[in-house]
């Protein structure tokens, strides 16, 4: 997909399909009210009769378009003018380009980022609108014998008025674009099925970003390893499993040396079964999901990659299955942690927190300035938060405040959760410093206490991205969240 920038006026850039923002006030504005002068008041005259409101997400296809250079338009409604956001603009972009889909278009120019508008820059529109898209245009067929047709549209101009500069909205399409590809390759690794995704191909897709991109080096441990190590918590969970365990480093330097990272560790359990705690069978393939931290985290590394910010990144992937079988880890279980707690597994389907806490304990050799988690973590989490925001936990004001912030700005919505040393009473263990899972009630900030056992005082913050990596039903498949979050946390740290 191509994001070309147009500057002419409007009515006369030639295009198959012009797509012209509505607003509910009646009046027509910027681009829209120049095709509708040059059309002599057709669409105007649709919004008088009412057959064209500004209702949010609403599309009117037009062939007759007299007067401009365009063969189509597309009148998309964007609710009230005076409230177009960010948001909004993705919203009208998205509801347009699935109206384009049933259509032989194969390029179009959105007018939709031609108005300024005090709520958002143009930059940020055009981020916007190249993340859209692409999100919208991605299709998971390649285990597909018969595929479908590709989506027609193959370009999409972004149109400013005539004079204004071009710079910030070339660089959003750049931003975009790398975001775009990240996502893309997170939702890859997590429709990829079990079978084809597993900890060994997380490992190479992570030397594949290493041998891309500049500044990037790769480490991939295995079980010896991580035996050396002690990582007992990690090896507990994939001890049922046939398919061997890695433990992915993946760093990236754009800033000086002695400049300490931001590490991010993220979630790769590549399916998870429950363990001898077996899940019901209900939406089971839906844990293939479960590695969309590792994705969403390896997808970030991706962008970083391309875009080559002045920061240092440390990512930490742990990856594994959880399988049940004659030698799986038992309810009742002890394991060491490589932070030389004990820990009694009480359900071996809270296995995510058991792989984190080592890679958290592993990623205190980069001395980072802080830890971020990322993970499919808890069912709780998902029926606190449903399926908009991610639930952030953290130690540190500031470091919550960037990732809100971030999540605002790339629309990847997160919500701050309670951390509480109360939520670890029932983490209590007669027999080991403590339990693996306690009570069902505020699970999410349940596994976030037990995680917060292995933070030492360093900056940290947990994504519960267990509501938002994935879509299930008829639209199953992986969002790539968060990594607009994540890549734009990354871009706006050097406060931190
Ligand atoms: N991967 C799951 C969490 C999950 C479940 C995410 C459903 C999305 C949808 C995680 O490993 C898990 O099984 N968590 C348990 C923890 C419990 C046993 C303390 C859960 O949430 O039920
Ligand atoms: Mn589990
Ligand atoms: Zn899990």
């Amino acid at each position: 997909m191509e994001f070309p920038v147009k500057t002419g006026a409007p009515a006369s850039q030639r295009t198959e399909c012009a797509i012209l923002p509505v607003f509910d006030d009646g009046q027509l504005h910027g681009a829209t009210k120049e095709f509708d002068t040059a059309a002599h008041g057709t669409i105007q005259q649709l919004v008088r009769r009412g057959d064209v409101t500004g209702r949010l997400g609403t599309t009117t296809l037009i062939h007759r378009t007299q007067g401009t250079a365009a063969a189509r338009w597309l009148l998309v409604g964007c609710g009230k003018h005076s409230d177009f956001t960010a948001k909004r603009l993705a919203a009208a972009l998205a509801a347009a380009l699935s109206a384009l889909r049933s259509t032989g278009t194969k390029d179009a120019i959105s007018y939709l980022t031609y108005a300024t508008s005090p709520l958002f820059s143009s930059g940020e529109a055009a981020r916007h609108s190249v993340e859209t898209a692409r999100a919208s245009l991605y299709r998971f067929d390649e285990l597909k014998s018969r595929t479908d047709p590709p989506p027609r549209l193959g370009r999409l101009a972004l149109a400013v008025p005539r004079g204004s500069s071009t710079t910030a909205l070339r660089n959003g399409i750049k931003l975009g674009t790398a975001i775009a590809n990240g996502a893309d390759l997170a939702r890859d690794l997590g429709n990829r099925p079990p079978n084809v995704c597993t900890p060994t191909h997380l490992a190479a897709t992570a030397r594949d970003i290493a041998k891309r991109y500049a500044n990037m080096q790769v480490k991939v441990l295995g079980e010896g390893d991580m035996r050396r190590l002690g990582m007992g918590a990690l090896l507990c969970v994939t001890q049922g499993a046939d398919e061997p365990a890695r433990l992915i480093v993946l760093e990236y330097r754009g800033a000086a040396r002695r400049r300490a990272p931001i590490a991010l560790c993220g979630k790769g359990v590549t399916f998870d079964t429950g363990g001898i705690s077996l899940k019901p069978p209900s939406k089971m393939d839906e844990m293939k999901f479960d590695m969309c931290g590792a994705a969403g985290v390896l997808g970030a590394m991706a962008a970083v990659g391309e875009l080559q910010p002045a920061c240092n990144v440390v990512a930490i992937v742990p990856a594994c299955e959880n399988m049940p079988g004659g030698n799986a880890t038992r309810p009742g279980d002890i394991v060491k942690s490589m932070s030389r707690q004990t820990i009694e597994i009480i359900n071996t389907d809270a296995e995510g927190r058991l792989i984190l806490c080592d890679a958290m304990t592993y990623a205190r050799r980069f001395k980072p300035r802080c830890i971020i988690d990322v993970a499919t973590l808890t069912g709780a989490c998902v029926v606190a938060l449903g399926h908009l925001y991610t639930g952030l936990f953290s130690n540190n004001e500031k470091l919550a405040e960037a990732l809100l912030g971030a999540g605002e700005r790339s629309l990847d919505l997160a919500w701050r959760m309670p951390l509480h040393d109360d939520y670890g009473e029932t983490l209590r263990s007669n027999f080991a410093d403590f339990a693996n899972a306690g009570t069902r009630d505020g699970g999410a900030s349940v596994a976030a206490n037990f995680l917060s056992r292995f933070v030492d005082g360093l900056p940290w913050a947990h994504l519960d991205i267990a509501g938002v990596a994935w879509r299930s039903n008829s639209n199953k498949g992986a969002t790539g969240r968060p990594v607009s979050l994540l890549v734009d946390f990354l871009l706006n740290s050097d406060g931190l």
